[in-house]
């Protein structure tokens, strides 16, 4: 049996580091990634942004958040000023300059400071697929969030059917599709990348309905228009009824974020086929 077929049976536990593990290091960059791989998780979790020279670039926040972006003139990005540095409007040569690792991050005072820089997705492909062969470590997922934001179509931010295939292409070159997830939180974006995958365009990879609103789950999926292979919901949104029900679908069931102990412990008691935490360390031995 191949490692990759290890890693799509269906009863295996899936811990996903989210943004690498943010609890610990700077959030979706190199050094979050590694450490989350050192620490055992399945999955690496991260978003993905487009800069205006076309580089999918891996960032949560389609700016330079004022928490923890230090501009390269080395003075902290001003709360003010945060939402004038659009990714999507800069060159990625320019956005490499802000490093996003020295200022740490108070929300998560574990965080470890250190000078790092937003990476491209073909570069954290690079160094992980290399780290796991120097460390001989298993096969590993990427969980990965288009953050399309359907109000800024045609403003900056580039239409689904482009940020799709500029994120496909990096993937078809760098990675095979089972060790893939596409999520979004927007439908249009995963509905875009089915179409592609039907029409053999875009890798057949899975793809992840996020989701953090109060409808029933048949309503999210009905608006989605086909089931996706994984429903990932807010954790506190869960209930074991819901969780039953989507099994009963052919749908995993994998939330975010979470990182208490308690409630790492109480959502695998209910069944859930994994999960997304900033602190991969607290789910050991889960
Ligand atoms: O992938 C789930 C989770 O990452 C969604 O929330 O805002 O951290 O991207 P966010
Ligand atoms: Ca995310």
């Amino acid at each position: 049996m191949t490692s990759s077929v290890l890693l799509l049976q269906p009863h295996a536990f899936d811990l996903q580091g989210h943004r690498g593990c943010r609890g610990l290091m700077p959030e979706n960059t190199i050094p979050a990634f590694l450490k989350a791989l050192d620490l055992g998780v399945t999955t690496l979790e991260m978003d993905v942004v487009i800069s205006k020279d076309n580089q999918v670039v891996v960032s949560h926040d389609p700016y330079f958040n004022a928490t923890f972006s230090i501009a390269p003139d080395g003075k902290p990005v001003d709360k003010k000023d945060q939402k004038n540095l659009i990714l999507y409007q800069m060159n990625y040569a320019d956005i490499k300059r802000y490093d996003v690792g020295s200022e740490g991050n108070s929300a998560y005072p574990e965080q470890q400071k250190l000078k790092t820089y937003k990476p491209l997705l073909s570069e954290v492909i690079e160094q992980a697929e290399a780290y796991r062969k120097t460390k001989n470590l298993p096969l590993f997922s990427y969980n990965i969030e288009l953050k399309s934001e359907p109000s800024e179509y045609n403003k900056s931010q580039p239409e689904p059917a482009v940020f799709c295939e500029l994120v496909q292409a990096i993937l078809h070159k760098q990675l095979s599709p089972e060790r893939v997830t596409i999520q979004s939180f927007d439908f249009t974006i995963l509905k875009q990348w089915k179409q592609g995958a039907d029409e053999g365009k875009y890798p057949k990879v899975r793809l992840s309905a996020l989701v953090e609103n109060l409808r029933s789950s048949a309503k999210n999926i009905e608006e989605l228009g086909f089931k996706p292979d994984i429903y990932s919901p807010y954790f506190r949104l869960l209930s074991q009824k819901k969780i039953v029900w989507l099994h009963k679908q052919g749908i995993k069931v994998i939330p975010w974020t979470v990182n208490q102990r308690k409630d790492m412990t109480r959502l695998k008691k209910w069944g859930v086929d994994g999960l997304i935490t900033d602190y991969p360390d607290r789910a050991s031995g889960l």
